[in-house]
């Protein structure tokens, strides 16, 4: 399973990436606005840091308007995806910059029918927003193992990159599913390293190294 990062956080895709964690990045308007700045220098900086996958957004809601976007998102590097929303405009938009060789993600998807109309578009990635279903009472990763059997039924290339995750449980649960992706904010990323009986265990150690006195 891929592991992107969700985020425009520059500080945090620097930290994971040195670690040889990220397989690409994921980023929305919100995530953008949240850092604050220039836009366009955080993508290009992102895009310069990254090898992999970078999907930017358009902000756009009509067809025209988003072929626009998607292809000066497209200018900041040959890992751009561009994500278009799960709407009619945005299903023409995947339609058409798929078939010129542009990938895309088809983001805000909340239903299985959803993803197979993202799917049957082109798309190279569908993003089913799971924690946002769970905070209305709804079963987020259900709607995963939907996606999963339906594209697997009828051999869909579309990967699957569970989006709104919001701890390191769901990531266990997309894994075991097979999901193809998973996009992490830098918090659950940092959750997933750690284990208390790593900390202690370490400590452990580093004092009976101690009681030696001698150096390595
Ligand atoms: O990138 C889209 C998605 O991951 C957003 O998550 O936490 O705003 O529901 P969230």
């Amino acid at each position: 399973m891929k592991i992107f990062l969700d985020t425009a956080n520059l500080e945090s895709i620097k930290k994971f990436n040195d670690m040889g964690l990220l397989d690409g990045i994921t980023t929305n308007p919100s995530l953008m606005s949240k850092e604050g700045g220039n836009p366009k220098d955080v993508m290009a900086e992102i895009t310069k840091i990254i090898k992999g996958d970078v999907s930017l957004e358009v902000v756009s809601t009509e067809y025209s308007g988003m072929i626009e976007e998607g292809k000066r998102l497209r200018q900041y590097g040959k890992n751009v995806v561009v994500k278009v929303p799960m709407t009619p405009d945005g299903l023409k938009a995947c339609k058409s910059l798929s078939s010129e060789g542009i990938p895309v993600n088809v983001t805000l998807v909340f239903s299985p029918n959803q993803a197979l109309l993202a799917a049957k578009s082109g798309a190279k990635y569908v993003s089913p927003f799971i924690g946002r279903l769970d905070d209305i009472g709804q079963d987020g990763m259900h709607l995963i193992k939907e996606i999963k059997q339906i594209f697997t039924n009828y051999n869909f290339g579309t990967q699957i990159l569970v989006a709104s995750i919001r701890h390191p449980m769901h990531v266990v649960d997309a894994a075991k599913i097979g999901a193809d992706v998973v996009t992490l904010p830098p918090t659950v990323l940092d959750k997933m390293l750690q284990h208390p009986l790593t900390d202690t265990g370490l400590e452990n150690f580093l004092s009976d190294w101690k009681k030696l006195k001698a150096g390595i």
